[in-house]
């Protein structure tokens, strides 16, 4: 049995630091990608409080035929297809970067999986300087998310790199 739990009272610096102590050894020397989405899905809905909805869409396809296909999450169940460029997936998708959106009604092209979703933050995970898959987190509080979260989740990403 698997039991990690953070402490309630930790900053959310504390908090990403020992999410990514259990994502990397939940995942550690396991190469099956979906296996290792499904327990890092699981672990961000524990660890990560004020979320409805955490987990992966997958860059799948080559060249102009690349989108998004959902992957492993914890949350309501979503949109299958995203378009790069569409939506804040589609955006950290086409652009490399992480997309930290304070108010989704204010994005354009938000793609509303959950109409509770206020607020979310989508990291792309990088392999050889390609995006192979993106990590995405929705909340429904408002600007839910900030400069600790980010840098949480693309350190996270960067752990996963090799291992989804
Ligand atoms: N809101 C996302 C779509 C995915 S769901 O939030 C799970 C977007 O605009 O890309």
């Amino acid at each position: 049995m698997y039991d990690f739990a953070p402490p309630a009272d930790c900053s959310p610096e504390e908090r990403y630091a020992l999410l990514n102590e259990a994502a990397a050894a939940i995942t550690h020397g396991e190469d099956d990608a979906i296996a290792n989405m499904a327990n890092v899905a699981a672990l961000l809905g524990e660890f990560i409080p004020d979320t409805n909805w955490a987990g992966f869409y997958r860059m799948v396809g080559s060249g102009e035929a690349k989108e998004l296909i959902l992957g492993p999450f914890v949350g309501r169940p979503a949109c299958i297809r995203i378009p790069l460029g569409v939506g804040v997936c589609g955006a950290a998708a086409q652009s490399g970067a992480a997309q930290l959106v304070e108010d989704v009604h204010a994005f354009p092209g938000h793609i509303a999986c959950d109409a509770n979703s206020r607020s979310e933050l989508v990291v792309p995970v990088l392999r050889d300087g390609e995006v192979v898959a993106v990590i995405d987190l929705d909340s429904p509080s408002p600007a839910r998310f900030g400069p600790a979260d980010q840098a949480g989740v693309e350190a996270l990403a960067a752990l996963l790199s090799d291992r989804i």
